[in-house]
C-alpha cells in the first residue's frame, strides 16, 4: 500500500485523530457479539448521550457516514405526503430537503442565502402553518460555517405538535447540545469532525416522542435503519442486525474517553478560544471571515478570498508546501471562499499558528503582501 503522507487536516472534516484513537482502532479484532466487545457498545451509548445532552435510550452509533444518520432520521420519521419544514442555508440543509423528498415527504424549505443565518421567525411561522409533521435544521452548516440557534424553533415545533430533528454533524463535541432541555426529538451526527474519530459512524438519537411516531407508521422502515432492529442489537437482546464495524467502535470509545478526561466545558472553551485566535489572525493577512462572529460556528471558519486569489492554486500551495488541508467552498460559494476546520484534536493554538503562516505564504506566492508577523502576534492578543 502507498504510505499516506502526514497531512494536517484543517478542513471541514475529517479532522485529525489522536494517537490514542488511532491505537484503539488497530487493536485485535473481536466478533461483534463477543462478550469482551459488547460492553464497548454500552460505553459508546453512554458517552454519546452525554454529548447529545439526552437521556434517550435510543442513542447509538449507526454504521455509515453522517449521511446515513440523515437517512435514518428521514427513513423513520417521514412518510409519503408528510409536511416537513426544512431550514436551508447551505448544502447540508439542501441535502436534508432532498432526502425528505426522496422519501415522498413534502419538504417546505425556508431558505436563507448561503453564509447568512436562517430567519428563525420564518422557520417558526412555517412550522405553525399547515399540518407539519417534522421540522429539521442543520445546527452548524458546514458549507458556510453558520450556526443556527435551536431554542425558538424547538419551542415552536413542540407547540405545533410536530417533531424537531437536528443535524449536529459538525457541532457535536465542539459545542454544548443539551437536546433534552431544548426539546430536540431526533438528531444525527458523524464522527469525523469534533469527535476526531475517522469517518464511518453516524451516531443517532431518538426521543420517546419520536419513537411513538415510528411505531404508529403505516409504511415499514427500510431494514438497515429500522430503529426496532437497531434496538435489538444495541439494547439488552444483543440480537444480530448487521455486523457492527468493531474497530470503529473501538476508536469511538477511545475518543469518548479522551473527551471525558478533558471535560466537556474545557473542550467547548478550547474550540471557542482557537476560533477567536484564528479570526484575530486573519485580518493582518488581508483575509475576512464570511460569517459575522455572532452567527459563526466556532469549529468551522469560512474565509473569503481577496481579489485575484485562485482557489485551486491557493489550496494546492497549502497542501504541497505546508502539508495542510483546508476545504474549498461548496455550492454557490465554490471558488469564493475556503473553509478552515479547527475541530476536536485539531483545535489547537499551534495549528492556528501553522495555518496562518501557511496562508500568509500562499498569499505572498500569489503576489499579495500579508503581514504574517502581525497575524501570528494577534493569535496571542485576547
Ligand atoms: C452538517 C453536515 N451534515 C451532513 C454531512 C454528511 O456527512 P458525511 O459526509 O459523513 O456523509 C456533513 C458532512 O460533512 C455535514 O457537515
Amino acid at each position: 500500500m502507498h504510505e499516506p503522507p502526514e497531512i494536517l487536516l484543517l478542513g471541514p472534516g475529517p479532522s485529525p485523530s489522536s494517537p490514542h484513537v488511532r491505537r484503539a482502532q488497530s487493536k485485535p479484532l473481536l466478533g461483534h457479539l463477543d462478550p469482551d466487545f459488547v460492553p464497548l457498545l454500552d460505553a459508546a451509548q453512554i458517552g454519546l448521550r452525554r454529548l447529545f445532552g439526552t437521556e434517550n435510550q435510543l442513542t447509538l452509533p449507526l454504521a455509515g457516514t453522517g449521511s446515513a444518520g440523515m437517512e435514518a432520521i428521514v427513513a423513520n420519521l417521514v412518510e409519503p405526503g408528510d409536511r416537513v419544514v426544512v431550514g436551508v442555508n447551505g448544502v447540508f440543509g439542501q441535502r436534508f430537503a432532498d432526502s425528505v423528498r426522496r422519501a415522498g415527504g413534502d419538504a417546505v424549505e425556508v431558505v436563507a442565502e448561503f453564509g447568512t443565518a436562517l430567519d428563525i421567525k420564518a422557520v417558526c411561522a412555517a412550522v405553525a402553518v399547515g399540518a407539519t409533521k417534522l421540522c429539521v435544521v442543520v445546527h452548524a452548516e458546514t458549507s458556510t460555517g453558520v450556526l443556527t440557534d435551536l431554542r425558538d424553533i424547538a419551542a415552536a415545533t413542540r407547540q405545533s405538535g410536530a417533531l424537531f430533528a437536528v443535524d449536529c454533524v459538525t457541532s457535536i463535541g465542539g459545542l454544548p447540545l443539551d437536546f433534552d432541555e431544548i426539546g430536540v426529538d431526533a438528531a444525527f451526527c458523524g464522527t469525523q469532525k469534533c469527535l476526531s474519530v475517522p469517518p464511518g459512524l453516524a451516531p443517532i438519537t431518538f426521543s420517546e416522542r419520536a419513537l411513538e411516531r415510528v411505531h404508529a407508521r403505516k409504511h415499514p422502515v427500510p431494514f438497515y435503519f429500522d430503529t426496532k432492529l437497531l434496538t435489538g442489537y444495541f439494547g439488552k437482546a444483543r440480537s444480530y442486525h448487521y455486523t457492527a464495524p468493531v474497530s470503529m467502535i473501538y476508536a469511538l470509545v477511545a475518543a469518548l474517553e479522551e473527551i471525558e478526561a478533558e471535560g466537556l466545558e474545557a473542550r467547548f472553551q478550547r474550540h471557542r478560544d482557537v476560533s477567536a485566535a484564528l479570526r484575530r489572525g486573519l485580518e493582518p493577512l488581508g483575509l475576512k471571515p464570511l460569517v459575522p462572529v455572532e452567527h459563526a460556528a466556532p469549529m468551522l471558519t469560512t474565509v473569503c478570498y481577496p481579489a485575484g486569489i485562485d482557489d485551486a492554486a491557493f489550496r494546492k500551495h497549502l497542501r504541497q508546501q505546508h502539508r495542510i488541508e483546508v476545504g474549498g467552498g461548496l455550492g454557490a460559494l465554490a471558488g469564493k471562499v475556503f473553509r478552515v476546520g479547527l475541530m476536536g484534536h485539531g483545535a489547537r493554538i499551534e495549528n492556528v499558528l501553522r495555518a496562518l503562516a501557511a496562508f500568509g505564504d500562499a498569499l505572498a506566492a500569489a503576489g499579495h503582501r500579508p503581514d504574517v508577523s502581525a497575524a501570528l502576534a494577534a493569535v496571542h492578543c485576547d
